[in-house]
């Protein structure tokens, strides 16, 4: 499908969506988010793809929720319309493991967005910030929540109270990303940890991240159950023999996905 205001390309099993608006810093408007969503659900759908990057421009992953798009709306606009809702919740139906790769700024609502991914690797250029206090407004998409979950109550505070940016030794040193790199190695990086996951059963990589995820939304005591009950279950899997049967081989394994 072509779009509007992202490039998605996929080869060798990872789909690479681009988000496309230079002229607004990647800024999230509703054509943009819909269009996110329908091509993050493409994606999951395709069974060509078994990794999913989404990146930015090299100045921008997003510099936040488009703000001229925003300014005029009302309570009734924005609570009865329940701006944001239905793009968000298609992210999150994504069962395939996505990895943000940020250069630039990422605010807002571009922060949020690289925090919906599984994980964020990021160019040493990045600029992390929640700066919706300075617009008279909380973050709405997790900036309280997720950022919270991530680099601590300390941080997170800091982070939407002040305004203030992070750069990406900082976002490293507290959870936020998991790796820096030098900018111009970004993309490679990115795509090189997609292809790292691409190889794998797609079985297992959707069940990691299943249960990854229930470590921020449940008890300790849930979530061991679960992650054990996962880990029972995959043994009713072929990738699980060719797993376990190709070390003991000393060869590669070759995974099927059943
Ligand atoms: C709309 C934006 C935008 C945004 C940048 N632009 N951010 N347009 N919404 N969030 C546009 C600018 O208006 C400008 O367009 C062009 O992009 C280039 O931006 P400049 O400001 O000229 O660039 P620069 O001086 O380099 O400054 C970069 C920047 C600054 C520091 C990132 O643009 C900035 O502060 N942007 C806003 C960041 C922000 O407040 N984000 C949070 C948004 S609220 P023109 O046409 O003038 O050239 C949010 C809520 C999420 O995200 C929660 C929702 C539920």
């Amino acid at each position: 499908m072509a779009y509007d205001t992202l490039i998605v390309e996929v080869s060798d099993h990872v789909a690479l969506i681009k988000l496309n608006r230079p002229d607004a810093l990647n800024a999230l408007n509703s054509t943009l988010l819909s269009e996110l969503a329908a091509a993050l659900t493409e994606a999951q759908g395709n069974e060509k793809v078994r990794c999913i990057v989404l990146t930015g421009s090299e100045k921008a992953f997003a510099a936040g929720a488009d703000v001229k798009e925003m300014s005029s709306k009302s309570f009734v606009d924005v609570f009865g319309g329940d701006l944001f809702t239905p793009e968000t919740e298609a992210i999150g139906r994504v069962r395939k493991p996505i990895i943000a790769a940020v250069s630039g700024y990422a605010l807002g609502g571009g922060c949020e967005l690289a925090m919906m991914c599984d994980f964020i690797i990021a160019s040493d250029t990045a600029r992390f910030g929640q700066p919706e206090v300075n617009l008279g407004i909380v973050a709405g998409l997790g900036g309280t929540q997720r950022l919270t979950r991530l680099v601590g109550k300390s941080k997170a505070m800091d982070m939407n109270l002040t305004g203030r940016f992070m750069d990406a030794e900082e976002a490293e040193r507290s959870g936020l990303v998991s790796r820096v790199v030098p900018a111009k190695k970004l993309m490679d990086t990115a795509m090189e940890a997609a292809q790292a996951i691409a190889v794998k059963s797609q079985l297992t990589t959707m069940a990691i991240k299943e249960s990854v995820n229930r470590a921020e939304e449940t008890t300790l005591r849930e979530g061991l159950l679960f992650e054990r009950r996962l880990f029972h279950a995959m043994f009713a899997t072929g990738d699980q023999k060719e797993g376990m049967g190709a070390f003991l081989e000393k060869r590669e394994a070759q995974f099927r996905d059943r």
